[in-house]
């Protein structure tokens, strides 16, 4: 009896580290400025039948409207209520999609940004995207309502200047956001609030933004305050799922483990670093791949959300740095998103963007601001679908391209799987396997790969989905013959536009 109470407490207390997602599904792809109907289509004709575990949608709050510069994308990361109409679409429309996510089997989690709401120029009037009034200046937002008591003015009125300081970085105002006091039990009560009415709508979770600058203990206290999900598509208790943005590279006074407790990190280094391994910056190698995870100084993976990139990051916000591989090297960015897939670490989320003209000056891009496709009157575009599948007007749909679909699918039949059969040229050439489901061989070299492996799977031939497709009994793309031994011979030029290959259980011809 004992036993069971103590491990009944254990399962409440890891419940928020658990996505949510249908059993086997174990990607979630963050469609970046999605309008909720796309979405809602997106669920069921595309991220249901190949394998997607869930989506990340941008902020449903209502927010500033900003047109100097012209609707920027981060103007929804600056709050004017909880109000549920954003750039993506109404209530209705979020309800809706959220509704028919669910009934296909793909969990949303909700990008929250409570932290903070406009900037302290924000001004005044009903630029929002609800259409209520409010005055930044005097910080009143009637639509919460909070009014300037609800802030930390008390603690801090400036910008946060010294990261250094953990008092500056979690009590004074990022980048001029006002910072809301969520020591005070009544800002905890109207986060919470809003935070409830999703997860009454159907939502399996949240991606909490700016966590670092919060103290973990008013976290707790809120988190503590949300329900369980709604039972039409969870089980009865289910708590939600938490992933925290901390951005810890190392060397800050803020560390991505004091939020362990609470629910996923962002682990920032896993692109950061896989983006130097990949470009071959630093001296690095993917035969050093071999201990990459926890042995690269990562946190641990049972913590862990792990990306190639992120909205923030892909435009040099954020932290990381050149390093990161995003659409724009679109080559080297597969091996990155197939490495990720393939490997055990962590819970993965694939980014789909949206192009727009990026202006570099000394490194730094002067339209880093720049908002989704949008109308002439500023309001986000349709995602349109090409005959061949891809997306038109700007929208890139990583999530589409056939070598990340294909290793998402990879990672769902791998599931549980563990990291074997380790090889590695002791140069930019490897290969694992997980368990006896999968295999990947790697060429990221400048010459040939010609080598036998033993792969761990078992005896037949087996599909590329690399390369191409299985169809029935038929693959559009390369064959591997794998021996009664378990060992297959491998060829990959350094030149093909695609220089990695994997096989799975449900590959097998
Ligand atoms: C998950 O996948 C594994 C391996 O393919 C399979 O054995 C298991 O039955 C699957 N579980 C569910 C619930 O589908
Ligand atoms: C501005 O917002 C207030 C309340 O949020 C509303 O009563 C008023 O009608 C709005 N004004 C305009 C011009 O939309
Ligand atoms: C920044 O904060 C740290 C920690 O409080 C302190 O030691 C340091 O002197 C501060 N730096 C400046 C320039 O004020
Ligand atoms: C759960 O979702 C269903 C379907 O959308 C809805 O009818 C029901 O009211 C929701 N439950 C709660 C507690 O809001
Ligand atoms: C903005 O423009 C689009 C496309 O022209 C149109 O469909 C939409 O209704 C407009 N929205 C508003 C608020 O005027």
């Amino acid at each position: 009896m004992k036993l069971l109470i103590v491990a009944v407490f254990i399962g409440l207390c890891l419940a928020q580290h658990n996505p949510n997602t249908k059993p086997n599904r174990t990607s979630i792809v963050h469609l970046f400025e999605w309008r909720w109907a796309d979405i809602a289509e997106e669920c069921e004709r595309y991220l249901a039948p190949n394998g997607y575990g869930g989506v990340q949608i941008s902020p449903p709050s209502e927010s500033i409207v900003v047109t100097n510069p012209w609707h920027p994308w981060w103007q929804r990361y600056q709050p004017i209520s909880y109000n549920l109409c954003s750039r993506s679409g109404t209530e209705e429309e979020l309800k809706d999609m959220i509704t028919r996510c669910n009934k296909v089997g793909l969990s949303i989690y909700v990008d929250a940004v409570i932290n903070h709401m406009c900037g302290a120029s924000g001004g005044e009037g009903n630029h929002s995207s609800c259409g209520s009034y409010f005055n930044a200046n005097k910080e009143d937002f009637p639509s919460v309502p909070y009014s300037s008591w609800d802030f930390n003015d008390n603690k801090c009125r400036t910008d946060i200047e010294n990261y250094s300081d953990v008092f500056q970085v979690r009590d004074c105002r990022l980048v001029s956001l006002l910072d809301l006091a969520l020591e005070k039990d009544y800002v905890r009560g109207k986060v919470a609030e809003y935070m409830n009415k999703l997860i009454d709508m159907g939502v399996a979770g949240f991606r909490v933004d700016a966590c670092k600058h919060m103290w973990p203990g008013d976290l707790h206290n809120v988190y503590g305050r949300l329900k369980s999900l709604n039972t039409t598509w969870f089980l009865p208790g289910t708590k939600p799922f938490i992933y925290q943005e901390v951005i810890d590279l190392g060397g800050e006074s803020v560390k991505a483990s004091e939020y362990f407790e609470l629910g996923r990190v962002t682990e920032f280094k896993h692109s950061a670093k896989l983006g130097t391994v990949i470009r071959k910056w630093d001296k690095e190698k993917l035969s050093y791949l071999k201990s990459w995870g926890e042995g690269w100084g990562f946190m641990p993976s049972q913590k862990a959300m792990v990306f190639v990139d992120n909205h923030d990051n892909q435009r040099g916000h954020g932290a990381g740095g050149a390093s990161v591989l995003t659409f724009w090297d679109s080559r080297l960015y597969k091996i990155a998103s197939g490495l990720m897939l393939a490997h055990p670490y962590g819970v993965t989320i694939v980014m789909s963007s949206y192009r727009w003209d990026r202006h570099l000056v000394n490194g730094k891009d002067q339209n880093d601001w720049m908002g989704p496709p949008s109308n002439a009157n500023g309001s986000t575009k349709a995602v349109p679908i090409n005959p061949d599948s891809t997306c038109g007007d700007k929208w890139i749909c990583e999530h589409r391209w056939r070598q990340i679909r294909n290793m998402v699918i990879f990672r769902n039949v791998v599931n549980g799987q563990p990291l074997s059969n380790w090889w590695d040229n002791g140069n930019n050439q490897i290969a694992f396997s997980r368990g006896s489901k999968g295999f990947i061989v790697i060429n990221n070299d400048d010459c040939e790969l010609n080598v036998m492996l033993d792969t761990g799977l078992p005896v037949g031939t087996y599909c590329d989905v690399i390369s191409g497709d299985k169809s029935g009994d038929r693959c559009t793309g390369k064959r591997v013959s794998v021996g009664s031994d378990g060992r297959a011979t491998f060829h990959i030029s350094h030149t093909e536009e695609d220089p990695f290959i994997a096989l799975h259980a449900d590959s097998k011809l």
